[in-house]
């Protein structure tokens, strides 16, 4: 069986579907409804959907919300290890438009405590990973604790570097084996690590060389996929470590796919892809990646965060030659 260890955020979103997002100053009328979220939750939700073996570290309050996440993760098999935190679960507020957009505040909360303890104290699940997967909605140091052990192990290691303003390290990035930024947050490492400065929402179209080597430069020793959202993604492999493919770099198109709602469209790629590694890590890379890119393109066709990712056998019938 093959295994992953998600460590990261559970949240319950509360979240207003209106015509376009509110601006400054504007008061507007939406449809409201809630679920569960959080980037942790819901990348363990597309793991285990997708077929891995899931564990999924996290904190949550002695409240409704952790109640809701225990309640889930037990329905979906996915073994929870939660911290148990005295601040309320963490929350999120989303405004997603008529285009299928999103705006998003999240109340860490309780995913605030995730404590490098804690995460230390799930060593053996970490070492039994084929694949450990984490995000940025989490402590820091609790992040680098559950790398840095999967390394140690010989797991493979994906950071998904979200939300874009959230605190990255050095030493977090170089326990990273493969690095999952969207536009913006590739731009905003590039800033911080490298004094970098590209304009997000011109990678679509940059020269793959020059792309490739912007990669390189943030990421020198492991994997970067460029999520580009409808564009597909971009992949960027140390030149020396192609993980089965026949090219250093190259581009992967968008599924299609009918968009109702994109939240959670990250989260389902990093979960899918995950699973996918670990199912299969002497296969190519590409692969993986064509994978994750077909899972999130139909998870973007439901509405809500964990609650729009698809069944493997829901992408198989989609995709029949996945
Ligand atoms: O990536 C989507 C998620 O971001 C939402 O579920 C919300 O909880 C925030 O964590
Ligand atoms: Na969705």
């Amino acid at each position: 069986m093959s295994r992953v260890v998600v460590a990261g955020s559970f949240n319950v979103d509360h979240v207003w579907h209106c015509a376009a997002l509110p601006r400054p100053g504007e008061t507007l009328a939406g449809e409201y409804s809630t679920g569960p979220g959080g980037k942790g939750f819901n990348q363990a939700v597309a793991s285990a959907l997708a077929g891995a073996d899931t564990t999924f570290v996290c904190a949550l309050g002695d409240d409704d919300g952790g109640r809701l996440a225990r309640r889930l993760a037990a329905a979906h098999g996915i073994d929870l290890r939660a911290q148990d935190s005295e601040a309320a679960t963490g929350t999120a507020g989303i405004y997603v438009d008529d285009d299928g957009a999103n705006s998003i505040v999240i109340g860490p909360g309780a995913n605030a405590a995730l404590s490098p303890d804690f995460v230390a104290a799930q060593g053996e699940a970490i070492a039994a990973a084929d694949v450990v997967l984490a995000q940025l909605e989490s402590p820091l140091d609790a992040i680098v604790e559950a790398l840095r052990r999967a390394r140690a192990h010989g797991a493979h290691t994906v950071l998904n570097p979200a939300p874009a303003n959230a605190p990255c390290s050095r030493e977090l990035l170089a326990v990273a084996e493969v690095l999952t930024p969207n536009e913006t947050e590739f731009a905003g490492l590039l800033a911080r690590h490298c004094g970098g400065d590209i304009e997000p929402g011109t990678l679509a179209r940059m020269d793959e060389e020059h792309l490739h080597r912007l990669c390189r430069t943030l990421l020198p020793r492991g994997t970067v996929v460029l999520t580009l959202g409808a564009a597909g993604c971009f992949v960027s492999h140390r030149e020396d470590s192609l993980h089965g493919d026949e090219s250093p770099h190259y581009r992967c198109p968008a599924a299609k796919a009918d968009v109702v709602d994109t939240t959670g469209a990250g989260d389902a790629f990093n979960g899918a892809l995950a699973a996918s590694l670990a199912r299969g890590a002497a296969l190519p890379f590409a692969t993986h990646v064509r994978y994750a890119t077909r899972y999130a393109a139909l998870s973007t066709e439901r509405a809500g965060a964990a609650a729009s990712m698809p069944r493997a056998d829901e992408v198989a019938s989609r995709f029949p030659d996945a």
